[in-house]
């Protein structure tokens, strides 16, 4: 008989972006209420840069979330052409930041004040490596000749693969991972590095972007690729691999500015995240994978201890709303208007 239910330790999400302000406030309880920690973003408006923003950050999000949740999140520092070694380090040391966040400038959403060369950072590089302190990476070029379905592989050749070598010791997550080069990349690379992967890259391809026309909602960066490079990447999530983990890159945007003529990339998955999770590994037949992928690769990663609660899906009809009220505006969330099979039943 297919199985109802399933209880698994509860889950993680290590790539979340919870903004601020009143959409922080709309937007952090429905992660809060399946994730016991996040790792949350750096790319407000200015960026989080300092160990003092971040302190500040932190105590905004805990103070959006009810205290019973129990929920964590883990601050990350933003990097730029100016950052300074010593502030990373001390953020680190002090346990306010549990990583570095690389966005090449001008990459995606806030990310203007983002990494114009390398060869800036690598005192920063060096510092990391040696302190062991987690390198993420948004993995795209941004040259505009390079076609943007390319943007994630060319970046693998060109920026990846010398940082992994020139840092043999440099922990480094390549985040939201969409194409089958970055799937094997992390497979085969040396130790140290791992990659999440987003609901949305497990189950739509790009043909989404242009169903019926154009579709802002399924816009997010790196874009949805090909059928191909989607098998790929769900392979990758299902194949119970530790160097695959759960990372939602929720990304929050008031409808206007989605449904725009320059509309801004981002998909808000947070609200139904675990069952879309389910929903994927459910139809791969790896269930039995789906705690490994959200609860345990991550921590083990981060050298974080495992969560001991749990959270309970179980096979039941759930619709997803069409919009979500978000402070004086609203966002649509992932799967609007569609009925997912699973439904978050319990957390505890
Ligand atoms: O689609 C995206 N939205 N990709 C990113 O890398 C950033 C994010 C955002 O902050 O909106
Ligand atoms: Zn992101």
């Amino acid at each position: 008989m297919e199985t109802q239910s399933i209880t698994i330790r509860r889950p993680d999400d290590w790539h979340v972006h919870l903004r601020d302000g009143e959409m922080l406030q709309a937007v952090a309880p429905y992660t809060a209420r399946q994730f016991a920690r996040a790792i949350v973003m750096p790319n407000l408006t200015p960026p989080v840069t300092s160990v003092a923003a971040a302190l500040a950050y932190r105590d905004r999000i805990v103070a959006a979330v009810e205290e019973a949740s129990g929920f964590t999140p883990l601050m990350t520092c933003y990097l730029t052409d100016a950052s300074d070694p010593d502030e990373i380090a001390r953020g680190f040391e002090e346990r306010v930041w549990i990583a570095c966040k690389l966005y090449p400038a001008n990459a995606t959403t806030n990310s203007a004040f983002g990494v114009t060369d390398l060869r800036k950072l690598q005192p920063v590089l060096e510092r990391m490596q040696r302190i062991g302190m987690p390198l993420l990476v948004h993995g795209e070029v941004t040259d505009p000749a390079i076609d943007v379905f390319d943007r994630e592989a060319v970046f693998i050749q060109q920026v990846l693969e010398p940082m992994a070598r020139d840092f043999p010791e440099l922990r480094i997550v390549l985040e939201h991972i969409t194409t089958e080069e970055a799937a094997h990349f992390v497979r085969d690379a040396r130790t140290g590095i791992g990659a999440t992967i987003t609901p949305q890259h497990l189950l739509i391809n790009r043909n989404a972007l242009f169903a019926g026309g154009l579709r802002p909602h399924a816009y997010c960066l790196p874009v949805a690729k090909r059928e191909r490079h989607r098998l790929a990447v769900r392979a990758a999530a299902t194949s119970g691999n530790p160097r695959y983990f759960l990372g939602t890159d929720s990304a929050p945007h008031v409808r206007e500015a989605k449904e725009a003529s320059c509309g801004c990339a981002g998909i808000f998955n947070a609200p139904y995240a675990m069952e879309s999770y389910a929903t994927v590994f459910d139809a791969d037949g790896a269930l039995d994978r789906l705690e490994a992928f959200a609860s345990v690769n991550g921590p083990r990663f981060y050298g974080l201890p495992l969560n001991e609660s749990s959270l309970t899906l179980e096979r039941t009809d759930v619709e997803i709303p069409v919009s979500l009220a978000a402070g004086s505006s609203a966002v649509v969330p992932f799967h609007a208007g569609e009925t997912l099979h699973w439904k978050l039943a319990a957390v505890g």
